[in-house]
């Protein structure tokens, strides 16, 4: 079979797995990194989206649950456990089900986005909806997990971060070199820091010459490392970064100091706007991958950064993750009779006929 053989074969020499270990792919990785037709030029930057939302299940996590799944497996585990704000537990499900694992999501009840649930639901997962937020789902899984054998497969669990900072070893690959500056949105902290770990390996393996800024971008009611002290009830429309108390919080401001890059919130409105002009680019990504668009637009001058920098937003999850964002949007649907003259009255009206 002649193709992307997924991303533990791919990078094997840069991750921690022996020939034992038994590979559980989904063929994840191997995402686009799209040049930006018009957020990039307007800004007068050359950006790039690291399109993850293209993994098997819509999301960056596969590149994670691959090696989490595979090492859980191989260490002989039966079942594995996640608490989520819904893409871990898509994933988590996905990588479980096709191994053969029971798997468990723990999620704040009402607050994950439909596509996610759907994906946990018919991944034969079994749910459990908390009352509470993704921080209290997490203590209770690690609650769950120091005292039973059942795998943890949050971004504590070190494998995790071994996989995600493949992202950044395919962007050096596809650009030739490191970015001058990576912009990624930040949630429980594990996808900025397994980035920062895949940049400063690929620089002391010769393979780039450089590292970039690694800049951090957290929702306005949700910024715990922005302000210094914990969120108990964090707020935003981004409801995969809606996290008050992140697990890699030190990991993250470390990437941050050692790149001299920046932490910094962009507030809902301001990611609902770059959500609308990355659909405008034809990509449909969800909100929570938009505040990495939202931090640059808003950062750059402000920063000082120099015309023509590399600059690469790493789109976290795909658009359909979350159909009930697009209502929030501007334009929404408008209802017409289902008669010719009514449609083309319409169009007319538009302006689209002439
Ligand atoms: N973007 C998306 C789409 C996410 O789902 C997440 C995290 C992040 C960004 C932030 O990444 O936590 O490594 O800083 N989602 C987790 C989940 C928490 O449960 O799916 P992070």
């Amino acid at each position: 079979m002649n193709q992307w053989p997924g991303l533990i074969e791919a990078y094997r020499d840069f991750l921690p797995v022996t020939t034992e270990t038994p590979v559980c792919t989904l063929f994840e990785g191997n995402t686009p990194l799209i040049p930006s037709k018009i957020i990039g030029p307007a800004l007068g930057i050359d950006l790039y989206f690291k399109y993850e939302g293209l993994n098997p299940t819509g999301s960056f996590k596969d590149r994670g649950m691959t090696m989490a799944i595979s090492m859980a497996k191989g260490e002989g585990a039966r079942s594995v456990i996640c608490a989520s704000t819904g893409n871990t537990s898509a994933s988590a499900a996905a990588y479980a089900a096709s191994n053969g694992l029971k798997c468990v999501v723990v999620i704040p009840k009402g607050r994950i986005a439909a596509g996610k649930l759907a994906q946990a639901i018919a991944e034969q997962a079994l749910v459990l909806a908390v009352d509470g937020n993704f921080d209290e789902a997490l203590e209770i899984v690690r609650y769950l997990t120091d005292k039973y054998p059942i795998k943890l497969v949050n971004s504590i669990n070190p494998y995790r971060l071994e996989g995600q900072k493949t992202a950044a070893f395919e962007i050096v690959d596809q650009l030739g070199e490191a970015p001058d500056i990576l912009a990624i949105p930040v949630g429980n902290a594990g996808n900025i820091s397994a980035y920062w770990m895949g940049f400063c390996e690929y620089l002391e393996k010769g393979r780039s010459t450089k590292r970039p800024s690694m800049w951090g971008f957290q929702a306005a009611g949700s910024a715990p490392i922005v302000l210094g002290h914990k969120v108990d009830n964090p707020e935003t429309i981004a409801s995969a970064i809606r996290i008050g108390n992140p697990v890699r919080w030190r990991q993250a401001e470390d990437a941050v100091s050692e790149s001299n890059g920046l932490i910094e919130m962009v507030t809902d409105d301001e990611i609902l706007k770059s959500y609308e002009d990355l659909a405008g680019e034809g990509i449909f990504a969800e909100p929570a991958s938009a505040a990495s668009v939202a931090g640059v637009s808003k950062f750059v001058h402000q920063r000082g950064v120099k015309n023509g920098a590399k600059v690469v937003c790493v789109l976290t999850g795909h658009g359909l993750k979350d159909p009930d964002a697009v209502g929030l949007m501007a334009n929404k649907v408008q209802p017409v009779k289902a008669t010719n003259e009514a449609v083309e009255e319409l169009l007319d009206a538009g302006g689209i006929l002439a």
